[in-house]
């Protein structure tokens, strides 16, 4: 591919409304994008050709949502096979998915649902991790999901259980700060005691989103522009973890491409302005 493999600064989740727009002149200005790997894993057709045309200017990342590592369902090792060729194609910066189950005996839920954080969901999700690495080839990361309801006999609270599976498997973390936020107000816990309960080294890729509160709880929709509190967090983020790769990530109410490059923009000046402070 035509440009470097690495990302480093700040990003955008690839959506096909803005297709046109990449690969305009001159280049819009955002250093890397996410795409979401379900999109283009059928070799050959229309999305793999505009992502191999948009991959000559950016570098990215794959982000997936069927892993399902949680489940106790067997490793779907076709799913495997094709992201490997996906990512042996466009070679990515990072492979991530998320640290949830989607589904039981081949039932797929089409959501991302919490795992218990017991001591043998860990086990049994290190075990997974470490084979998906091997057939992938390459190091993967997990991201924290939002969530909105709990197992009475989850033993560790999730920042434990999170960093456990990432050392123990070896894997790298994408620390979605809005889904920290999130589930924080969910169930009432401190985001920043999260955040320092993570090993900094282990965290590869930030994402940030918009949701939507309705009071008793908070929906993670990805339909709106980040708001204050988790600005406030990401901040935080920075200052424990450093200058990680950070991205929006807008899944509903799609504005246009520049509305999204000033949101890209207001994480770049948020960034510099924690960093500032950290180094003071
Ligand atoms: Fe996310």
């Amino acid at each position: 591919m035509g440009t470097s493999t690495d990302i480093a600064g700040f990003g955008l989740g690839l959506r096909s409304d803005h297709y046109g727009d990449l690969l305009a002149e001159p280049a819009p200005k955002v250093d890397w994008l996410e795409i979401l790997t379900e999109n283009y894993l059928v070799p050959g057709g229309p999305p793999l050709a505009n992502l191999e045309k948009i991959r000559t200017r950016y570098p990215v990342a794959m982000h997936g949502v069927s892993l399902s590592i949680g489940s106790s369902d067997p490793l779907d090792m076709d799913y495997l096979r094709q992201v490997r060729a996906l990512a042996d194609r466009i070679e990515p910066a990072i492979v991530s998915d998320h640290l949830c189950w989607t589904g039981y005996a081949g039932l797929n839920m089409h959501d991302l649902l919490p795992v218990p954080h017991t001591e043998e969901a860990i086990q049994h999700i290190v075990d997974r991790v470490l084979r998906v690495q091997d057939t992938l080839g390459r190091r993967i990361a997990l991201e924290n999901v939002s969530s909105y309801v709990d197992y009475s006999f989850s033993s560790v609270p999730e920042w434990e259980f999170l960093s456990a599976i990432a050392e123990r498997a070896d894997c790298d973390i994408l620390l979605d700060v809005n889904n920290i936020y999130v589930s924080s107000y969910n169930h009432e816990f401190d985001p920043l005691a999260y955040l320092a309960a993570i090993p900094p080294a282990r965290v590869r890729q930030f994402h940030l989103a918009g949701h939507e509160n309705n009071g008793t709880h908070i929906v993670d929709t990805h339909n709106a522009p980040v708001i204050d509190p988790v600005w406030a967090l990401y901040a935080e983020a920075v200052r424990r973890f450093g200058p990680v790769p950070a991205m929006i990530e807008r899944d509903a109410n799609i504005p246009p491409l520049d509305e999204l490059l000033a949101e890209v923009d207001r994480m770049r000046r948020a960034a510099a302005k924690a960093l500032a402070s950290r180094a003071a």
